[in-house]
């Protein structure tokens, strides 16, 4: 499986940011690991149009093809300018737009059905955490979010703790090994064993400082990096963590 550094830029980033993806595109030319980058909509066609070895991907889908849903944009259109990866069920899309599991098993399906890669976000809040309650909201969440439509190849499961987000926070590698071997056993308990090689990533406050000991949990694939995904310089280290991992 190749493993995949995947950078979330959320609602940051202006045409003339696009030097950052050129700037990794240099200084990878030939990656051993995937490298993404989901840029907000407005860039995703002039990213895709200069961004060499990076794959390109948008933060969300709608569920439909077309239609009345002013503001949204639909996986077709995604894959239509290029783009190979979406993201789905962000934990900033489950909070500030209220989206449930089952409006995010229909957005990946559709995604699925565009020919697109899906990397569908899971992870619990921090009273869920310290509830005990972790295992239990991530079965939940795979149960629910996951299509039938899923495969190794067209799934990525991000495990995105809500609290480590943003935050400099990050789990201890105790709990990060805990929760990734237990996603693992989940979609292999449903997919078989084609989910060995679904991959796993880790999200919330990884930077160049921390990559590599992630990196290191035999269930980690790779990582989704939202702020230390911005600049070249920080997500450098990131990616070259996950190469030598
Ligand atoms: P962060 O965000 O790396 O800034 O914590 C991760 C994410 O939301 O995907």
């Amino acid at each position: 499986m190749r493993k995949l550094a995947a950078g979330n830029w959320k609602m940051n980033g202006v045409l003339a940011d696009l030097t950052e993806i050129a700037n990794i595109a240099q200084t990878h030319p030939e990656p051993s690991v995937d490298i993404l980058i989901c840029p907000p909509a407005t860039l995703i066609a002039p990213a895709v149009a200069m961004s060499g070895p990076i794959a390109i991907g948008a933060q969300d889908c709608h569920a439909a093809d077309q239609g009345a849903h002013t503001g949204d944009i639909s996986a077709k259109q995604i894959c239509d300018v290029g783009a190979c990866y979406v993201i789905t069920g962000h934990s900033e899309r489950r909070q500030d737009h209220g989206e449930t599991d089952a409006q995010i098993h229909d957005k990946t399906r559709a995604a699925h059905y565009a020919g697109l890669i899906a990397i569908i976000c899971i992870g619990e809040t921090l009273d869920e955490r310290n509830s005990g309650a972790t295992l239990d909201v991530l079965g939940k969440q795979l149960a629910g979010s996951v299509p039938s439509t899923a495969t190794a190849q067209n799934t990525v499961i991000a495990y995105e703790p809500v609290w480590a987000i943003g935050t400099g926070l990050i789990p201890t590698i105790d709990q990060i090994t805990e929760t990734h071997d237990f996603i693992r056993a989940t979609v292999q308990q449903r997919f078989g064993s084609q989910a060995i090689e679904m991959r796993l990533l880790y999200g919330g406050s990884v930077k160049g400082s921390n990559a590599a000991e992630i990196f290191a949990v035999p269930n980690v694939d790779g990582a989704l990096v939202g702020g230390a995904s911005l600049k070249a310089q920080d997500f450098g280290p990131i990616i070259r963590a996950l190469e030598n991992a």
